[in-house]
């Protein structure tokens, strides 16, 4: 009896010892530039009061302050006061190292301070704020018995990159104004910049162009499937199209300034000359093709094959056609007029080219303009979309096919394919904006297929975390910095929106924001895994598959199927069963790769850290493996 008492001491005093010890550790993402830890804390008073400057631009903020300290259920109050426990003040010389979005962060045992030259710099200082404090500050309602306390540090912070984006496709499937919103709050808070909104493509035109009217009145709508995008059966005709949607001018310019006041700009894209079918089918006549009157706005039946891509019906625009120029002059008027930020995004994307391989005015323009090649016939439309871009005093950005045939001469180009293509670009003197879809595309699986909604490719926690913008041999001065892309044809509501941004965005905001030399995976797990309760309090998903496991399969040398397992981090046990029951952590621990049982027809496994489930139970059939090991491990 003594003994299991001393032992549930000596457990009490470490799990006491463990918590003391975790809240020293200060969790930030991402990481800041320095960080010193002093000793103690600042706790929170009664009464907190707030001195910020009264400006425009903070009054966002301001109100933001309000909101979150308001968990702590204490008085709170806005003071023009030195003394005040929380001082936002704005450098009266400009310190040149913190540049527009850098701050300092000065947590002493009598007060707070956050200095920086700029707005943004406060409103990223408060950012980093809310992590120093206790999760419950997430809390939208007041929490009690709440140790309101900040660690003692000192912190100088910047930016790496000024382009720090996440792409949002409400194209595929529309989102509402509200979840932008909700979107931007979610990004804004990690130290991202940029909203790319992707605002057209097959399945539906999402901005008002009140010159062009059945851009949204027919290109906005589609009919709902619900399975594997891509797939459906042909939509019947006559079946209403009442599934989709549009933003107002209105709305635009609300999203404008909800985004400014959280310091984040909006890149709006107009993906032309391919992905275009919503455009075609409310106005026929910019298809070079004779029939496309009878097209429909896409809802995910199958219209094209890949790779290639080949189109079964043309969803692009003819460069041959002098009313498509006509047509996006208007476009880009009415969208200059919306959107402060110097770019306007073109595209320029997987544009199928067998419909203009056959079409006579673009034969005719091959020999008016002397094209040899259709990637030469892009390029032609590129360059002329870029004059009618500039005329509305903005730059051209567009994704990375705009190199084949030939740059137009002041794009900035957007790489995806890879790095190659920022790379070219980089070498031929023009700006780049990296997203690779081998680091940073968050509409691929975060975990093994068997287990994930199914699309093309996997792309793990641990592997975003290795994007790094500038590759070897090109000059940083060119790589303005990067993004993630949310493509949502498998994306059909918010919730599973961000499960797909989550945490994956966390690793993206790190390697655009933190030095490069800061970065460290199993530091990052650790603080993706303490930031997980803040977003609980927030109430946005997230996935958690950095905690499962991942199947990896050989050849024995008696032809059986030898399986390796792992995690993508450390310290997690993984337990196992091969004869089907659902394996607890009193299953046999994974040590080594396991040899398949004869006749075993499924091998299920889950991870634990000590008695607490971690992962997903992942149930893996002997077959499926067998498959793999046919193509080199892929599980997709
Ligand atoms: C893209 O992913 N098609 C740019």
């Amino acid at each position: 009896m003594k003994k299991t008492m001393l032992l549930s001491l000596m457990v009490l005093s470490g799990l006491l010892g463990f918590s003391q010890k975790k809240e020293k550790v200060i969790s930030v993402i991402p990481e800041p530039v320095s960080m010193t830890r002093g000793s103690g804390y600042y706790k929170l008073p009664e009464s907190i009061s707030v001195n910020i400057p009264n400006l425009p631009e903070l009054k966002s903020t301001t109100e933001s302050i309000l909101g979150k300290l308001a968990a702590t259920g204490k008085k709170v109050s806005i003071r023009n006061d030195k003394s005040a426990s929380i001082r936002f003040v704005l450098n009266k010389t400009a310190e040149k190292e913190l540049g527009d979005e850098g701050y300092r962060l000065s947590v002493k045992s009598t007060g707070i301070q956050i200095s920086a030259n700029k707005p943004a710099g406060l409103f990223y200082g408060a950012q980093t704020l809310w992590q120093l404090l206790p999760q419950e500050i997430e809390s939208k309602t007041k929490v009690s018995g709440v140790n309101w306390q900040a660690p003692v540090v000192e912190i100088t912070d910047y930016p790496r990159f000024g382009w720090r984006g996440l792409m949002f496709d409400v194209s595929r499937h529309f989102f509402t104004k509200k979840d932008v919103e909700d979107f931007i709050d979610e990004m804004a808070q990690y130290k991202f910049n940029l909203l790319h909104m992707h605002l057209t493509d097959d399945e539906g035109w999402r901005i008002e162009i009140k010159s062009l009217p059945r851009l949204t009145s027919v290109g906005a709508w589609n009919v709902k499937r619900e399975g594997y995008f891509g797939t459906f059966a042909p939509i019947p005709k006559d079946e209403p199209r009442n599934y989709g949607g549009f933003y107002t001018q209105d709305d635009i310019r609300e999203l404008v300034k909800y985004a400014q006041d959280r310091f984040v700009n909006i890149l709006p894209e107009v993906d032309v000359p391919g992905h275009s079918m919503a455009a075609i089918v409310a106005y026929p006549d910019l298809s070079c093709t004779p029939g496309s009157d009878q097209y429909q706005v896409i809802s995910g039946e199958k219209f094209m094959d890949w790779p290639g891509p080949v189109a079964l019906e043309d969803n692009t625009l003819c460069p041959a056609n002098e009313k498509v120029y006509t047509f996006l002059n208007t476009v880009f008027t009415e969208i200059a007029g919306l959107f402060p930020f110097p770019y306007i995004h073109v595209g320029g994307d997987e544009c199928a080219k067998n419909f203009w391989e056959k079409s006579d005015a673009i034969k005719q323009l091959m020999a008016k303009e002397n094209l040899k090649t259709m990637e030469e016939v892009q390029s032609y439309f590129e360059k002329r979309v870029e004059k009618i871009v500039e005329s509305k005093g903005k730059k051209l950005i567009g994704w990375d096919e705009i190199l084949e045939g030939g740059l137009a001469p002041n794009a900035l180009v957007m790489s995806w394919r890879g790095i190659q293509g920022g790379i070219a670009a980089a070498k031929m003197g023009h700006q780049v904006v990296m997203s690779p879809t081998t680091y940073v595309y968050l509409d691929y699986m975060q975990g093994d297929a068997i287990s994930e909604p199914r699309i093309y490719s996997t792309l793990r926690l641990n592997k975003t975390y290795e994007f790094e913008p500038v590759p070897e041999g090109v000059e940083s001065k060119y790589i303005l910095g990067g993004q993630g892309n949310l493509w949502t044809e498998q994306v059909y509501n918010t919730r599973h929106l961000q499960y797909m941004i989550w945490p994956r965005s966390l690793a993206i905001s790190e390697s655009l924001w933190s030095p490069k030399e800061k970065k460290n995976w199993n530091w990052f797990a650790t603080k993706v895994e303490n930031n997980f309760g803040r977003m609980d309090l927030q109430n946005v998903k997230y996935a958690r598959t950095m905690f499962d496991p991942i199947f990896e399969v050989s050849k024995a040398p008696n032809d059986s199927l030898l399986i390796t397992l792992s995690t993508e981090i450390q310290g997690l046990d993984i337990h196992y069963s091969f004869d089907n029951s659902h394996p607890d952590n009193f299953y046999p621990v994974y040590k080594q790769p396991l040899l398949v049982p004869k006749d075993a027809v499924m091998l299920k496994v889950i991870t634990y850290r000590g008695n607490q489930v971690m992962g997903k139970q992942i149930d893996m059939p002997i077959d499926e493996l067998k498959r793999r090991l046919t193509k080199g491990n892929r599980e997709d």
